[in-house]
C-alpha cells in the first residue's frame, strides 16, 4: 500500500517569527490521523522546528547536495540535515530544475546519495506549458523518471516518494483537473509496473502538487491513484494546510 502524504513546501517564504507561529499553530491544529505529514521549511529553521514539535509533522529540507561533507560554500549535506532532526528532502522541484539548473542526470546522483544515506526524499517530476500543450506531457515526464529514477532495483523503488508537479499550474492557481492528475499519476504507476512489477508499484506513492487547496483536495485525493499532496502557497497558513490534510 502507497502511504497517505500531505506536504508542505514552504519555499523561500516566512521570516522566523512568522514561521514559529505556523509551527505552533500547526501544533494546536493537526489531530492524529494516519495521513505522514511533512513541512519543507528553510533549511535555516529546520532545527528550530524539530525542536518545537509535538509529534504531529516530519520536519524536511528543499534541498540537499551529494557531496557527504567539505569545500562546497553554500551546500548542505545529508548529514548535517539528520544531524539537526531533518528526515526527508525535496529532490527536483521544478524551480530548482528552472532556476539553478539541475538536470535529470544530477538528481539522479542526489537520488543514489539519499538511498546511499537512508534518507527519505520527494522526487519532483512535471512538464512545462508548452509540453502540456503540446501534447507530450507523458513523454516528458516519463523520461524524467526514466533518467533519475528507474536505475533503481524494485526494492528501492518502492519506497520512493513521486511529487507530480505540472508547472504550469504551481502558484498559478490554474490547477490541474482531478481528470488530468488522475490520468498522469495512473501513467506514472503504469510506467513503474512495466520496469519493476505490480507490486512494487503498487507501494510507490504518487503525490499531486500545483494550486491544491482546500477546496480542490478532497477530489484530487480521492482519485485512485493519487496518494497526497506537495502543497505550496496554501502550507503557509495553518487553516488551509490542516483543512487539506482534513480532506483525506
Ligand atoms: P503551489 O501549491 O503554490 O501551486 O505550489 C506547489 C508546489 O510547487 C509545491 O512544491
Amino acid at each position: 500500500m502507497a502511504q497517505k502524504i500531505v506536504a508542505g513546501n514552504w519555499k523561500m517564504n516566512l521570516e522566523s517569527d512568522e514561521a514559529f507561529q505556523l509551527i505552533d499553530e500547526l501544533n494546536t491544529e493537526l489531530e492524529e490521523s494516519d495521513v505522514r505529514v511533512i513541512v519543507f521549511p528553510p533549511s535555516l529553521y529546520v532545527l528550530p522546528l524539530s525542536k518545537m514539535n509535538k509529534g504531529s509533522y516530519e520536519v524536511g529540507v528543499q534541498n540537499f547536495y551529494t557531496a557527504e561533507s567539505g569545500a562546497y560554500t553554500g551546500e548542505i549535506a545529508i548529514d548535517q540535515i539528520k544531524s539537526v532532526g531533518g528526515s526527508i528532502g525535496l529532490i527536483g522541484h521544478s524551480e530548482r530544475r528552472e532556476y539553478f539548473n539541475e538536470t535529470n542526470a544530477f538528481l539522479k546522483e542526489k537520488v543514489d546519495v539519499a538511498i546511499e544515506k537512508d534518507f527519505d526524499f520527494i522526487f519532483c517530476c512535471g512538464e512545462p506549458l508548452e509540453i502540456r500543450e503540446s501534447g507530450k506531457q507523458a513523454d516528458f515526464v516519463k523520461l524524467q523518471l526514466e533518467e533519475s529514477l528507474f536505475h533503481l532495483n524494485a526494492k528501492q523503488m518502492e519506497d520512493v516518494i513521486i511529487a507530480y508537479e505540472p508547472i504550469w499550474a504551481i502558484g498559478t492557481g490554474v490547477t490541474a483537473t482531478a481528470e488530468q492528475a488522475e490520468m498522469m499519476h495512473k501513467d506514472i504507476r503504469s510506467w513503474v509496473a512495466d520496469k519493476f512489477g505490480q507490486e512494487t508499484a503498487d507501494k510507490v506513492t504518487i503525490l499531486y502538487g500545483g494550486s491544491c487547496k482546500p477546496g480542490n483536495a478532497e477530489e484530487l485525493f480521492s482519485c485512485a491513484n493519487i496518494d497526497g499532496g506537495l502543497i505550496g502557497g496554501a502550507s503557509l497558513k495553518s487553516t488551509d494546510f490542516s483543512a487539506i490534510i482534513k480532506a483525506f
